[in-house]
């Protein structure tokens, strides 16, 4: 839970207000982010890494506003395709604090964020070391180039990271970044160094996401140094920066134990720090790129409860259906990674006995489940509010419209007050790309 909320006399309560006055006026499903929880932990993020760059991952959510409190709480932003660029742009964003990331960037996404001055581009193939070498040269020929465009190489640091196989990034067999065993990625190095019109400013590495054990950390910080260290022999080029990526995982359920944003920096650095001294090389100058961790736990998601079914189980137990308003259109996270979350009954107390329950959504298909076991009050009925924590990252962001599924607003909430940030989808807006 996002770190305001508590029940009042039953009542869930985030930011100073009751979720069940939010629902009255802006219905359900709806996502609740809370303001200072989320700025709260994009704080704590950037005065622990107090030496360090900290980009936020706009993928794990974004919109205008969530982008201006990125700035002010003083963070770098990392995007990844031209439809986050734009958002961060349009919210004023200081397009020299902005990452940009991507396996296929296309030539004409390539010469936007070139020409709308992004810090750095992180360069995914040796395909895209020679595009963007060519778009930056046609740009300063154009005379649309104010100076080198800064660059990073993304590196596979062939790191078994123990998460789930779909956001696991750093082993060799995936799309992501450039081969340190094979070559390729020293390869990159070369290429972008030979470029007048690129500055490689360092490595990059981001070995995967909601990852619990620093040992992968580990891993990667000695293999990319490794290189970093390999640069500087061959090349004679003693690389200025170095990112770690992000990936720092959230508690879904009480079962999950993350680590405070003070001990991974206390962690990270010792782990650089101790790497760099063993190979007699300086520090270079470090970032990360937390997501999840930021805009996790800020968020809960609220329900209305349509039908309630008990469903007898092999062996005489019973498992009780709770069907809401929303479903994998608003979280496709548990159908997709079989992830883990967690509810509660955000209306009214009850003393009912609990009974063990699954909360599913309304999609036609019966992989549409939102918590897989939850105990609620055995006296759950329709009409009942069902809030679900920790949906700030990757749910919004990862919304479809399924069924022609209309996706929820999100709303912030502060102080006692209620702010539409993203509006709730309406029929007009489908309907507006249907040509008929
Ligand atoms: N940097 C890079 C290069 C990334 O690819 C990602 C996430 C991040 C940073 C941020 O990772 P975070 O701190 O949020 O874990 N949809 C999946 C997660 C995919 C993550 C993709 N990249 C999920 O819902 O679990």
């Amino acid at each position: 839970w996002s770190s305001t909320a508590h029940k009042r006399d039953g009542d869930l309560v985030v930011g100073g207000v009751a979720v069940a006055d939010l629902v009255a006026e802006h219905n359900t499903p709806a996502y609740v982010l809370d303001e200072d929880d989320f700025r709260g932990r994009a704080r704590a993020f950037r005065e622990a890494f107090a030496a360090y760059d900290v980009y936020y991952a706009g993928k794990a959510f974004l919109c205008t506003a969530v982008a201006r409190w990125v700035a002010e709480e003083g963070l770098c932003l990392d995007v990844c395709s031209p439809g986050e660029l734009t958002v961060a742009l349009r919210a004023g964003f200081d397009p020299a604090r902005i990452g940009y990331h991507g396996n296929n960037k296309t030539v004409p996404e390539l010469r936007r964020a070139v020409a709308s001055g992004v810090g750095r581009i992180v360069v995914d193939s040796l395909t895209e070391a020679e595009r963007l070498a060519a778009v930056a040269a046609d740009l300063r020929e154009e005379g649309h180039l104010a100076g080198p465009q800064g660059v990073m190489v993304r590196v596979t640091a062939g790191v078994e990271a123990h998460t789930h196989e779909y956001i696991a990034t750093a082993h060799e067999d995936q799309k992501f970044g450039l081969s340190i065993t094979s070559g390729d990625a020293l390869e990159a190095v070369r290429r972008l160094l030979a470029s007048p019109d690129l500055d490689l400013r360092g490595l990059h590495s981001h070995i995967g996401s909601q990852i619990f054990d620093s040992s992968g950390f580990e891993v990667a910080a000695r293999r990319v140094l490794g290189l970093h260290a390999t640069v500087a022999e061959e090349l004679g080029v003693e690389l200025e920066e170095m990112d770690l990526g992000g990936g720092f995982g959230i508690a879904y359920t009480t079962q999950d134990d993350p680590a405070e944003p003070s001990r991974l920096a206390e962690e990270m650095t010792r782990i650089v720090e101790h790497e760099c001294r063993g190979r007699g090389i300086a520090v270079p100058r470090l970032s990360i790129e937390p997501g999840r961790a930021i805009a996790g736990p800020a968020t809960c998601t609220v329900y209305t409860v349509g039908t309630v079914k008990p469903v007898m189980l092999d062996g005489g137990a019973v498992r009780t259906y709770v069907s809401v308003d929303g479903g994998m259109s608003d979280n496709i996270r548990t159908a997709l990674y079989d992830a883990d979350y967690s509810c509660t009954l955000a209306n009214r107390r009850s003393d009912a006995p609990p009974v063990l329950a699954r909360v599913v959504g309304k999609h036609c298909e019966a992989g549409d489940i939102v918590v897989k076991d939850e105990f609620l009050p055995g006296d759950v009925a329709p009409g009942d509010l069902i809030a679900v924590p920790g949906t700030g990252a990757y749910c919004r962001s990862m919304a479809s419209n399924y069924n022609h599924a209309l996706r929820p607003p999100v709303i912030a909430v502060r102080d006692g007050g209620a702010r539409v940030l993203v509006r709730r989808e309406t029929e007009d807006d489908l309907l507006a790309l249907d040509e008929g």
